[in-house]
Parts: C-alpha cells; structure tokens; sequence
C-alpha cells in the first residue's frame, strides 16, 4: 500500500482565483521560480558542505539507536516523563505529543502506550507547584528529561535546581541521578559539566543544530520513544520529504514553492503569516512553526550587514474554534495576511452527530453527519469566505496524521525556512535579539558580571509611582 502523504496545494494564491491585485500570476510564478531555483542549488551545497547539519538528523543512527536503549532501559519504571526545557528544548516535544498520541494520554491508562507526559516550558510558580504537588509520592516512578543544548537558560537551570533537590531529598544523593536524563551538548555547558561530574544519563544536541531545529534530535525523539510514538517512521517521514524538498526542480519541490509563496506575500503588503490546522492533533505543530518562523526570519541585518528589520509575523489558530473568534477580522480586517490551512483528509476516529430532536427540525441537516466530513467542511467554507475577499491560502494537505507524515511535514517547514532564510538574504540560523532579553535577567538577579547592565536598565524596570494608573 503506498505510504500516506502531506501535499502543499497552492491554487489559491493564484490571480486566476483572487484577481490580479492580490493574486501570483502565472508570470510571477515563473519568476519566482527562476528567482528560488538557484538557492535550491545553495541549500544542497551548503548542506553538503556540513553548514546545515539539522538537515541530517534523521538519517543519525547513533542516536536512534542510544534513544531506543534508554528508553527500553526507564520505560517499564515510568509513569511519568517530565520535560524541563524551553523553547526550541520544549517546542517540538509538545507538537509530537499532540499530534501522535491521543488527546486524553495523560488521564486514561488504556489510551496510554507510555509514561504520562508534562512539558514544563515555563516557570510559573502556580503551574509548577500544581504538578510538583501531585508528583510528590510518585518520584520513585518519575523521570525528569532536563533539556537545554547551552546548558545555561535561567528558566531551565531554575527548573533543574529545585527538582534535583526535591529528588535527592526523597531519593537520595545517589539514588537520584537514576531518575534524570540529561539531553545537552556534547561537550561544552553547564549542563554538560554536570551531567558528567555526577554520572547521569545523557543524551546529545548535535553540534550546530540550534533549538528550533532539533526536534528530530534526541530533545524531541527520547520523549516520543518513551510515550510510544514510532520514532522510525517519523524519522521515514522526514527522510521521504528530504528527497522531495532537495530536488533542483522549483515545480517538484514543495519547500522551494512554499517559501517562495511567502516571500513574495510578505514583499506585497502580507506581512502576517497565519497557520491554522483543522484538526487538534496538528494544533501544537502551529505553535512549534511560530518559533521555527519568528526566531529564523525575523532579523535586523541582511547578510551584506545592512539594516532591514525584516521577518514575517507567524500567528497561529485553530480551526474550527477559531472561526469563532478570528475570521471576522481576516475576511474583512487589512488584507495583510498569508493563511497557511493544514487538512486532514481521513481523521483517525469516526463519530457522527446523532439524530436530531423531534422539536428541532432545523438542525435535521447535521443528523448523522460525518464530524471530520464536517470539520473539513467548515474548512472549506472558511476558505472559500477569504477567497471571496481575495485573501491568499495555502493548504498543507494530510493524507492522515501518522508518525511518517507528521516527520514529513516537520522536516518540510524546516526546510522552507532554510530557503525563506535565503530568500530575504538573511541569517536563518541565529538568535541574537534573544540574548538582550536573557543578560537582562541576569542582571536583575545580580549575577557578578552583569552590574553596567544593571544600572543602565534600571530607569525601565523599577516602576515609576507617577505613572501607575
Ligand atoms: O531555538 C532556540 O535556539 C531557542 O529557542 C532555544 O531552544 C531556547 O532559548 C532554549 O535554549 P537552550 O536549549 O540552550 O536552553
């Protein structure tokens, strides 16, 4: 049977179905090609020449086969897997987990093939205290994934800090380390140095691939093997689409089209770039996009060092829900957006809407209705309702959502960034705006090294009584 599959249909962005003025003509289309078709070239070599080693993640056996051995080692004595990271360290771990496991994992033990799974990507007292509340007399069957490549993130390391005393209180000093993983960098970190000094098991960030691309690296596949997600056909995905999006031919090269797609949008008034996944399995993946979009594209500097301040805004909502709350303003708000819909054509479950009441015979229309018929209905109309605004829409198409297609998708995103990265001549692969925000941190916390910064950021953070409404 051939493998299920994700598409990219693109008619609609076309000016034969929104008119001339919004729309890509078939002449503009052919430009972009010959415009995107040289970088196709670029990214291959570059790959080549080892510049992109996100690129060759899922062909990485090593780390397939260390991640399958933890896990058969810890599976049997976990209930539950804790995730300590944060953005690119937590991103992808949440997306898999929605996408490939059912949506009521954590509560029911017959829908569970693993552990129950909590990401904590965040330090809010409240949340973190809820969880640690109720993980109180189950730490002996609790593994705690700490992940942070640099090894230095204040959130993380905090995180790490207060649950290795809570494990060594009620475990023990030595006992301890049995219920942590450590997934870092190689050799470099703080994390690093601690993973070594005290013996615990670790797993690798690759060198050179940065947080938002490492899903398909130990920070995403050890939490996905341990919650039961087929992390060989995830990795089968990615590798498929590897073929598809490394073709020289603009036409047969869904990534090189889908960010040419964006970049032209972004360069004629559409700046905002809207995912929205009609299925609840996909919802995370949008989330995980926002970060891969936002932390790659949007960058001050060209690559000449001229001033740009360029990156289109990725926002992300759900379909149908979001019907409810967001399409007044895309239908007739600025028509200043890209919308990127993902469709799921055959939905795992069946369920149909019951018979309607005797004394309601208006909603007879819906009786027995197919709900994934209806949802992708309701995605059709949507889209047809924009349309009919000149709004352009882009469809990613799933055949199904399975462990193959969801790596597929993944590694179809990343490589679009890669060529919308080199389409607007930026930095894909930095974050340097991000390090203001985390030094200032430092400061506030008085870190020894950070008193200039201290001072000078004094006038914006301490509140001013004369303002306070
Ligand atoms: O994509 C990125 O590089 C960032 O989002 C990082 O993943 C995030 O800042 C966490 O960094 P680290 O994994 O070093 O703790």
């Amino acid at each position: 049977m051939a493998e299920s599959q994700i598409k990219l249909y693109y008619k609609n962005v076309t000016a034969e179905i929104i008119g001339d003025e919004n729309g890509i003509t078939a002449g503009r289309l052919k430009t972009l090609a010959e415009e995107t078709t040289p970088l196709i070239g670029k990214l291959n070599e570059e790959r080549k020449a080892g510049q992109t080693p996100y690129r060759d993640l899922p062909y990485n056996e090593q780390t397939i086969q260390k991640v399958k051995e933890l896990t058969a080692e810890l599976k049997a004595r976990c209930e539950n897997l804790v995730v300590l990271g944060i953005g690119g360290s937590a991103l992808g771990n949440i997306a898999l987990q929605t996408a490939l496991n059912p949506y009521m994992h954590n509560l029911d033990d017959t829908q569970r093939p693993g552990p129950r799974l909590f990401v904590f990507d965040n330090i809010d007292p409240d949340q973190l205290s809820s969880l640690l509340n109720w993980v109180d007399d189950k730490l002996d069957k609790t593994i705690f994934n700490v992940i942070s490549k640099s090894g230095r993130t204040a959130e993380t390391a905090s995180q790490f800090m207060l649950v290795r005393q809570l494990l060594i209180d009620k475990l023990g000093a030595d006992a301890y380390k049995n219920n942590v993983v450590a997934t870092t960098d190689a050799k470099r970190g703080t994390l690093r140095t601690i993973a070594t000094e005290q013996g615990l098991r670790s797993l690798e960030v690759p060198d050179g691939v940065g947080g938002r691309f490492s899903v398909l690296s130990a920070v995403g596949l050890f939490s996905a093997a341990m919650c039961g997600i087929d992390i060989d056909r995830l990795l089968a995905g990615a590798r498929d689409m590897d073929t598809r999006v490394s073709s020289e031919d603009f036409y047969k090269n869904p990534a090189a089209i889908n960010a040419a797609i964006n970049w032209h949008f972004y360069n004629h008034g559409k700046k905002i770039s809207v995912m929205m996944p009609y299925s609840y399995h996909l919802k995370d993946l949008a989330d995980w996009y926002r970060q891969l979009w936002a932390e790659s594209l949007g960058k001050a500097k060209d690559l000449a060092g001229n001033e740009v301040h360029i990156g289109p805004t990725p926002v992300k909502a759900l379909g149908a829900t979001d019907q409810h709350s967001q399409v007044q303003l895309y239908r007739e708000g600025p028509n200043d957006k890209l919308f990127t819909f993902l469709q799921v054509n055959n939905f795992g479950a069946k369920l149909a809407a019951g018979p309607a009441p005797d004394c309601a015979a208006e909603l007879g229309f819906l009786a027995g209705a197919d709900l994934g018929m209806l949802l992708n209905s309701e995605k059709k109309a949507t889209e047809y309702a924009l349309l009919a605004n000149s709004r352009p829409c882009l469809t990613i198409i799933f055949d199904s959502v399975n462990a193959y297609t969801v790596g597929a998708f993944i590694y179809l995103y990343e490589v679009t960034t890669s060529f919308a990265g080199a389409l607007f001549g930026i930095n894909t692969y930095d974050q340097p705006a991000v390090e203001l925000g985390k030094e200032a941190t430092f400061a506030l916390l008085h870190r020894p090294g950070y008193e200039k910064l201290a001072q000078q950021i004094k006038p914006y953070t301490e509140v001013d009584a004369d303002y306070l409404g």
